[in-house]
């Protein structure tokens, strides 16, 4: 659970592993064991790796591809009985880091990058957030920027620190160039070592690390309980 006035861990945490490509019933389950150890009748938010239209799962690009179309919010309000919304993974730690980390307070346009199993996006635009902007799929020098850049790009083709930062710097270019950011912020578990690649890194924008690693999206997505 989020305390929200301050976007940290209230009480216990709990969290279950869920299979990749696991189907919706398989999710729904884990839902409902973690959610039982929450008390009272909280709202859940959902962080999760696809475009989400009003709550609706619209892709599936490392999914199992029969999501798409699960009204996924409501399908988990009427398993959970509690409210639920869903938003995209990255846009939640977008959110997370806007009100609580790295973008607090920042005016102007915001993107952040989320960089694990593929690359997630979140854009803002002075503190409003524009949905779904999926950049992770932008076509970089004839190659999707994910495919590049990712953290699991990274380990699964082995990359030295220094191609890794090489392939970021190129995709950092080319989403520089398309929408001239005042602030990258930069998430995902391989930003836990900033220290290997930061100094690598080449941007004309103003460029960080989220500061609430790992926790952005699960607590972008509590907040976002109340803003829809
Ligand atoms: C998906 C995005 C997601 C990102 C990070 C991409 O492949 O298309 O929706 O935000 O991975 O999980």
């Amino acid at each position: 659970m989020i305390d929200l006035a301050n976007g940290a861990f209230a009480g216990e945490r709990h969290s279950i592993v869920t299979p990749a490509q696991g189907s919706t019933a398989e999710l729904l389950a884990a839902l409902g064991t973690v959610v039982a150890n929450i008390p009272g009748d909280h709202a859940v938010g959902l962080a999760f790796p696809s475009v989400i239209r009003q709550g609706t799962v619209r892709t599936a690009a490392h999914l199992n591809k029969a999501w798409i179309g699960q009204p996924l919010a409501k399908l988990a309000a009427q398993y959970l009985g509690r409210p639920v919304i869903a938003i995209n993974d990255a846009d939640a730690a977008g959110v997370g880091e806007l009100h609580y980390g790295a973008a607090r307070d920042v005016q102007g346009t915001v993107l952040l990058l989320t960089l694990g199993t593929g690359i997630g996006s979140a854009l803002f635009v002075d503190g409003k957030l524009v949905p779904n902007t999926e950049l992770g799929h932008l076509e970089v020098r004839g190659e999707e920027a994910e495919l590049r850049a990712s953290g699991r790009i990274k380990v699964e083709k082995n990359l030295s620190w220094d191609a890794w930062a090489d392939a970021l710097n190129l995709v950092l270019a080319e989403m520089h160039a398309l929408l001239w950011p005042d602030l990258i912020v930069l998430c995902g578990g391989i930003t836990e070592e900033p220290e290997k690649f930061m100094d690598k890194l080449r941007c004309e924008a103003r460029l960080c690390i989220g500061t609430l690693r790992s926790e952005a999206g699960i607590v972008g997505a509590a907040l976002a309980t109340t803003l829809v």
